[in-house]
């Protein structure tokens, strides 16, 4: 779809009317919340499709005949294949439910991860969020394979060629965001998955920025993992994904033990269940999956490309704005940007600007991001960072302008 034709049908005020948060009031101010980057807020229809499972269909999930209990796991099981469907993924078998991104990624550095040794390499990108680094320093910690790091220029970009050049027989996996939380960059994920294929390297997506601001079908891309979390989809927290290709999968051994990931267990030895159940031991966060089948099914009603779209219209807008304020610096002008705007303003550290904002009811994330190489590459310690869900409205951007001019006032 077109995407000024698929904006201009775009009712944000019903949108906004979806989210009884967005209604709520901040010390006596209308609420901007301009934090959907860190976490979505939810619509009723998750709200109600939770507290509907929790009243009347919650029981433990694959372990009871009761009629109860087999409500509930009819419920998470066709939460698993809302999510394939969501993905295109092409088997339920794919589907792993997680606490979330960070535990997906996790997932895989510590049970895919046991075949690497020295020798090995893991390629990731300077603009990782933390999730997806750390879990690669301990697994070469563990491993004595070797982190290697692709580098960024001063707009937020990648620098691919040396990305590519940095791939070679030795890479076993490469491992990327597929939108910088910190910067809003998007990244040439395409080009980037067909260099790490043309090495042999598996590949992982961090999608947790992407997945709930564009279509993503995990067999068009063509990757090997892909992760991502309930709760920046407009879905509960606690809960989130892990998509993996299943020859990739069934040669994984299991990560964590317990009930539901076994056949049989006896002292003289354990069997394992058939994927993807062997990857989910212990009782699963079973409402947060309900909850999360009901934001997918919200975003599609909505429409992720005319919510894209309006989102791209506001970041426009907003990024226009702000560079006409004096002193303010943004961090991060990729060619191509989510909604995410991170930026600096001259003589305040952006700790007491989020408190000024916050005064005036804007809430805004202001710290690392989680993403210190990050800072550390421009030089900040910190920024202030706005991001743009489908219920922002103008009306955000102009509250987060005029409170950027108050902070003016007071620090001068
Ligand atoms: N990863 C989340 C953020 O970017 C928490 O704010």
């Amino acid at each position: 779809m077109n995407a000024r034709i698929a904006e201009s049908f775009y009712d944000v005020a019903r949108v906004r009317a979806d989210f009884p948060i967005l209604s709520t009031s901040v010390r006596g101010k209308r609420l901007a919340f301009l934090d959907t980057a860190a976490s979505a807020q939810r619509p009723l229809a998750v709200i109600e499709a939770v507290d509907c499972y929790e009243r009347t269909s919650h029981a433990n999930v694959h372990r009871g005949v009761y009629q109860l209990s087999q409500k509930a796991t009819d419920a998470f099981e066709g939460a698993r294949e809302r999510v394939r469907r969501f993905l295109n993924a092409s088997s339920l078998k794919e589907v792993v439910f997680t606490r979330g991104t960070t535990e997906s990624i996790n997932l895989v550095a510590q049970s895919w991860g046991q075949r690497l040794g020295p020798g090995d390499e893991i390629l990731i990108t300077w603009m990782e969020h933390h999730a997806n680094i750390v879990p690669w320093q301990m697994l070469c910690q563990r491993t004595g394979a070797t982190l290697k790091v692709a580098p960024i220029d001063r707009r937020g970009e990648l620098d691919l060629a040396t990305f590519k050049a940095l791939l070679s027989n030795r890479t076993k996996l490469v491992a990327f965001t597929q939108v910088s939380n910190a910067l809003g960059t998007v990244l040439p994920i395409k080009d980037m998955i067909a260099a790490a294929r043309a090495a042999g390297a598996l590949v992982l997506i961090d999608g947790a920025q992407a997945v709930a601001h564009q279509r993503v079908d995990v067999q068009a891309l063509d990757c090997d993992f892909y992760a991502f979390s309930s709760h920046k989809l407009y879905g509960p927290t606690g809960i989130g994904v892990l998509w993996a290709r299943e020859s990739v999968l069934r040669e994984m051994p299991p990560w964590q033990g317990g009930g539901d990931m076994i056949l049989t267990v006896s002292f003289s030895g354990t069997t394992y269940n058939d994927l993807p159940y062997r990857f989910e031991a212990g009782t699963p966060n079973i409402s947060g999956a309900v909850g999360l089948a009901a934001a997918i099914d919200y975003l599609d009603a909505l429409g992720i490309e005319r919510a894209h779209a309006h989102e791209q219209r506001l970041l426009k807008r907003a990024t226009a704005a702000l560079k006409a304020i004096d002193g303010l610096q943004i961090i991060g002008e990729a060619n191509e940007k989510s909604g995410v705007i991170s930026f600096v303003l001259d003589g305040v550290h952006p700790h007491d600007l989020g408190t000024i904002l916050d005064d005036e009811g804007v809430a805004v994330r202001t710290g690392h991001h989680c993403a210190m190489p990050v800072m550390d590459f421009f030089d900040v310690p910190a920024t202030a960072r706005a991001s743009f869900g489908c219920y922002s409205d103008d009306a955000d951007i102009d509250q987060l302008v005029r409170a950027l001019g108050r902070a003016r006032e007071v620090f001068g």
